[in-house]
């Protein structure tokens, strides 16, 4: 969206505060032998503390308050009981809600416990590249310049992009212009950042798959040569400068 006063500023910030928090606050929640399900319900509990409405739950009918993918899932994971943390596990968790009208978006990958399965410089590669990424942005840089930041980035340290998922514009609503932030250059698309708006932007960096497939559950997303997919994801407000990331309240950069 586009901020144009004050309140829409204020707005944004508190619920991007709220996702941030909430995402931090589940990851340290994580443990070993919990559920997915029991995870998300802890999320979905500080949601309504704050008076924030779940977006995939209220809005996209999502069977959960979060997505929390595990593994070779890469997104859109369905939180379950019988879905049960171990050791090592990659895990990704996305938060995003909605406050008095204004909408934010965020999302981290994380390993549990001691990194038994070498998941970690996925990991690293994924939030290195954000961080990149976001610094950037300001207003007038092209939307497909930094697809090719993050694509070259990712080649740079041996891993793959997934085409197919993407940032977002956000504010108003979860998805808005511009629609496709994407982890590639596209060199049709002359799209450029806009000072003073509000987007998301998001990582999905890959070891193998460079698309992402739809499981049966109507949900779950993997990739389509398997192996694994990390994401990080943070709303910012674009200036004529650096970013201000209004959801670093997640902490996800440690
Ligand atoms: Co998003
Ligand atoms: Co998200």
């Amino acid at each position: 969206m586009s901020i144009t006063k004050e309140s829409e500023l204020i707005g944004m910030k508190k619920i991007s505060e709220v996702v941030g928090t909430t995402l931090k606050l589940m990851r340290a929640y994580a443990k070993v032998g919990m559920s997915t399900k029991e995870l998300d319900e802890y999320g979905g509990e500080i949601l309504k503390r704050y008076g924030a409405k779940s977006a995939p739950y209220e809005t996209y009918g999502f069977p959960g308050y979060t997505c929390i993918s595990i593994n070779k899932e890469a997104a859109h994971g369905i939180p379950s009981k019988n879905k049960i943390l171990k050791e090592g596990d990659l895990i990704n968790i996305d938060v995003s809600a909605e406050l008095n009208g204004f909408w934010s978006d965020n999302g981290g990958s994380f390993v549990l416990g001691k990194d038994i399965h070498n998941h970690q410089p996925l990991v690293d590669a994924s939030k290195n590249i954000l961080r990149k990424a976001i610094n950037h942005i300001k207003g007038g840089v092209k939307i497909s310049e930094i697809g090719y930041l993050i694509e070259t980035e990712a080649k740079k340290s041996g891993f793959k992009v997934i085409k197919n998922l993407a940032g977002h514009g956000v504010g108003r609503s979860l998805h808005e212009a511009p629609e496709n932030i994407l982890n590639y250059r596209v060199k049709s698309n002359r799209e450029r950042f806009k000072k003073n708006t509000t987007v998301a932007i998001e990582t999905f960096i890959s070891t193998i798959s460079t698309v992402a497939v739809e499981l049966n559950d109507g949900w779950t997303l993997v990739g389509n040569k398997g192996g694994y997919v990390t994401q990080h994801e943070q709303t910012i407000l674009v200036t004529d400068t650096y970013p201000v990331i209004l959801t670093e309240a997640n902490d996800i950069w440690n």
